[in-house]
């Protein structure tokens, strides 16, 4: 029998990310570059709920049984379950494989969440509406990082550019005109988890200074949304570089990811800015087609470990028309 595979892209965000926990808009796109894989295979000789699951990224080979009720793969699988009314599964195999970096801020999570969840209800004759999906991968996304805004799911499970704020409508984003965008991996990982909480509780003790860093990286992330619907990202690359001095002041920047950030700036990036959780991870980079050499090796100088150049489309045009 045929294997059933379902892949999930990885996402990075554009802007508003950390704020977006507070409630205020961002912007995440689907990075295609990277993705996770789930094969489920079909075991008809073996015992009914008799799962074996292989994830060599993260160095798991073996029986779903004996994987702890809230570790993320078992939560799937029961969310998948319980969502079908079944109590068991026909015997099988998941094979889980990826080229996300995991801990670097481009959805590992919830790339791996998504795509089981969907390779699994294909596999079992009832693929799930991408609501269901995203609400399966929310509450996964719960057992990783606390208290997530919903952000990285929903990008990841729409797989398309995303307005997104929490408790509304998600828009999709029509952008305009295509551009180049640079991601840079730091090579230092970090969790989203601790960068989130870092937040919370520099927040408890100064209030009103972070509320207002948050309403600053709102309006930044809604000219942001301008620019892309109306105008030209490459011409609007400073709200990006803004935004990052406001992730720096809400204190998720090293001083690397300062230095890859003010690196490509010089290298002729028309903006750039930490992307995700920070404390690590990436940098991405707005960039017109002649300054894609010379800002990536901006980013090596500074230690860039992988660098992802990828298209954004647009409607009209393509990229620097
Ligand atoms: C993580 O990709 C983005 C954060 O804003 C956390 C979240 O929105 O859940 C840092």
């Amino acid at each position: 029998m045929p294997a059933i595979y379902s892949t999930a892209p990885g996402k990075i965000i554009l802007c508003g990310e950390h704020a977006v926990v507070y409630g205020k808009p961002a912007i995440a796109l689907p990075v295609n570059q990277v993705w996770t894989k789930t094969a489920v295979f079909a075991k008809p000789g073996s015992v009914d709920g008799e799962i074996h699951i292989i994830a060599p990224g993260v160095g798991l080979d073996t029986n779903l049984s004996s994987l702890s009720r809230q570790n993320p793969l078992q939560r799937t699988i029961t969310l998948v379950k319980e969502e079908l009314h079944l109590n068991n599964l026909p015997a099988c195999e998941i094979r889980i494989t990826t080229s996300i970096p995991i801990g670097a801020g481009l959805g590992s999570s919830a790339a791996v969440t998504v795509s089981l969840a969907r390779a699994l209800a294909k596999f079992l004759g009832h693929p799930l509406p991408n609501e269901t999906i995203n609400r399966i991968a929310y509450e996964v996304e719960r057992i990783h990082h606390g208290t997530p805004s919903g952000i990285d799911n929903t990008v990841i499970t729409l797989g398309a550019p995303i307005l997104f704020q929490k408790g509304a409508q998600v828009e999709p984003l029509e952008i305009l005109k295509g551009f180049t965008l640079m991601i840079a991996d730091s090579g230092f990982t970090s969790a989203t988890v601790e960068m989130v909480d870092g937040v919370r509780i520099r927040r408890e003790q100064n209030q009103p200074k972070y509320d207002h860093l948050f309403e600053e990286i709102a309006k930044v992330t809604l000219q942001v949304y301008d620019a892309l619907c109306h105008g030209d990202i490459l011409q609007s690359g400073s709200f990006l570089s803004e935004n990052h001095l406001l992730l720096r002041e809400i204190g998720v920047s090293t001083p690397l990811l300062d230095e890859m950030v003010s690196s490509a700036l010089s290298a002729g990036a028309s903006g750039a800015k930490l992307s995700g959780g920070g404390g690590g991870g990436n940098v991405l980079a707005v960039v017109a087609a002649d300054k894609i050499d010379r800002v990536s090796a901006a980013f090596l100088a500074c230690g860039a470990r992988n660098i992802i150049t990828t298209t954004i489309q647009g409607k009209i045009g393509a990229v620097d028309e």
